[in-house]
């Protein structure tokens, strides 16, 4: 059988990668397929692979237009411009895809699937979730005949490794961006990050496959980092809890509910020791059961054998709908109603003076909220002193008006700050 003819649009960090494990003997892709073209915006800069020998395009789209090329590698980035260009032109034409671009995929994946299907050309993006760990192929093949009926994740190694530096460490949010910043592992601008959009694209991804359902990137809840501080953190952990950005998908009875947020989980919950910049997906199915997936979630080695592994099914034939089915047979995603329940975490900052106690216990107690657990403690440098707890199971609702009437109290010096507590392995269950 001939080779399957390779054309890279994007030849950075995870364009690089893939050149060097095609010059990587011991790696079985140029048994099956060969590079032909390369796209990039500089010819003269050095690159980790020698691209001499390839047809050089500076525009991707044209790279993608050529008849003798069977499968665009899209690694440029962005949710449309020159990426997606290249996708849409490579698609119309019958060419297969493979990228590792999340935020095109989050965004336009459904107009990007009908092309190709419309072509008999296949999408496929497992590097654009969790770098190199395989959570797409497990939602599409693993569990592709178990319900689902969850998903959660850490999903963004730049917010797992802050929240891993200040828990270790001991020092702010700020400082601890700063150096990730120096050392690659944050953009300079860190908003797609620790905003927790990142996580986003990556979540509706996710929950497509695993629910069955359209990408529905506008649904997705999200709330970054940036007000997670140190105090939290050490409260949370004398609470016996650890905070991580979660992506959390479920499907609920009301539809199905997506959350990009900070949240509690319990030292013994399989995502609770995914530290630094891996990534994991937990996925509970029946009759499975829950699967847990964990490994290095970027950088060029990773994510380019993610692509590698795309580019494999490709070749031999055995690569699937992009969203794990056709299009036709996707459902809208039903949105879940404003219901949500479970545990929470609230952190109120407030002024050293008696009563402060009763006064948010009542306030607590107005809203038929019971407390589980409870800590003052002087951690906290300045005029204000902390106050933390847990509640039991109860609405979201019930806790959003609590806080609020706690809000305007004379004594309460800040807004307070509410985080979800993940459920812990056994409550992890589909509904
Ligand atoms: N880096 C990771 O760890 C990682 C992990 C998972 C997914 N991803 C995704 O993989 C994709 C690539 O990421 P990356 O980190 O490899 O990016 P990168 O290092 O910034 O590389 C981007 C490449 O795209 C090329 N490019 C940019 N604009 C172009 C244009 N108009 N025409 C032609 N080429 C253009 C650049 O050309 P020049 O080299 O000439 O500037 C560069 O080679 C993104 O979608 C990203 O989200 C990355």
């Amino acid at each position: 059988m001939s080779k399957l003819r390779v054309g890279v649009a994007g030849l950075g960090t995870v364009g690089g990668g893939l050149l060097k494990l095609f010059a990587d003997e011991r790696s079985r892709l140029h048994e099956k397929m060969e590079v032909v073209a390369v796209s990039a915006r500089d010819r003269g800069r050095s690159r980790v692979a020698d691209v001499s020998a390839y047809r050089w395009f500076a525009d991707p789209a044209e790279m993608a237009a050529q008849a003798d090329i069977d499968v665009v590698v899209e690694l440029i980035g962005g949710a449309d411009g020159p990426a997606k260009a290249a996708v849409e032109t490579a698609l119309r034409r019958g060419a297969h895809v493979v990228t590792a671009n999340k935020a095109l995929v989050a965004t336009h994946g459904v107009e990007l699937a009908a092309l190709a299907e419309a072509s008999g050309a296949k999408l496929l993006f497992e590097a654009a979730v969790g770098g190199g760990v395989p959570m797409v192929k497990a939602l599409k093949e693993s569990v592709a005949g178990c319900r689902a009926g969850a998903v959660a994740g850490i999903l963004n190694g730049t917010c797992n490794f802050i929240l891993t530096e200040m828990e270790s460490t001991g020092r702010s949010f700020d400082d601890v961006l700063k150096d990730a910043q120096k050392m690659g592992y944050a953009e300079a601008d860190p908003t797609t990050d620790v905003g927790g959009f990142d996580a986003a694209h990556k979540l509706a991804i996710l929950c497509a496959i695993a629910f069955g359902t359209r990408p529905d990137l506008a649904h997705v809840r999200i709330e970054g980092i940036e007000r997670v501080t140190l105090t939290d953190i050490r409260l949370a952990g004398k609470l016996g809890f650890r905070i991580k950005l979660i992506a959390r998908g479920a499907s609920t009875d009301g539809g199905v509910e997506m959350h990009v947020r900070p949240a509690l989980l319990a030292f013994d919950h399989p995502l609770a020791n995914i530290g630094g910049s891996l990534n994991a997906l937990v996925v509970d199915a029946e009759p499975v059961g829950q699967l847990t997936f964990i490994g290095r979630g970027a950088g060029e080695g990773p994510t380019a054998s993610s692509v590698a592994s795309d580019l494999m099914d490709l070749a031999e034939d055995r690569a699937s709908f992009a969203f794990g089915k056709p299009l036709a047979r996707l459902a809208d995603a039903p949105r879940a109603a404003p219901t949500e329940r479970g545990r929470y975490y609230l952190r109120f900052m407030v002024g050293d003076r008696p009563g402060v106690v009763a006064a948010i216990s009542e306030r607590l107690a107005h809203e038929e909220i019971s407390i589980e657990s409870f800590l003052q403690m002087p951690v906290h440098e300045g005029p204000a002193v902390p106050i933390v707890l847990t509640t039991q199971t109860c609405a979201r609702a019930a806790v959003e008006r609590a806080v609020k009437a706690i809000e305007a109290l004379e004594v309460v010096v800040e807004p307070p700050y509410v985080m979800p507590v993940e459920p812990s392995a056994r409550a992890f269950r589909p509904s």
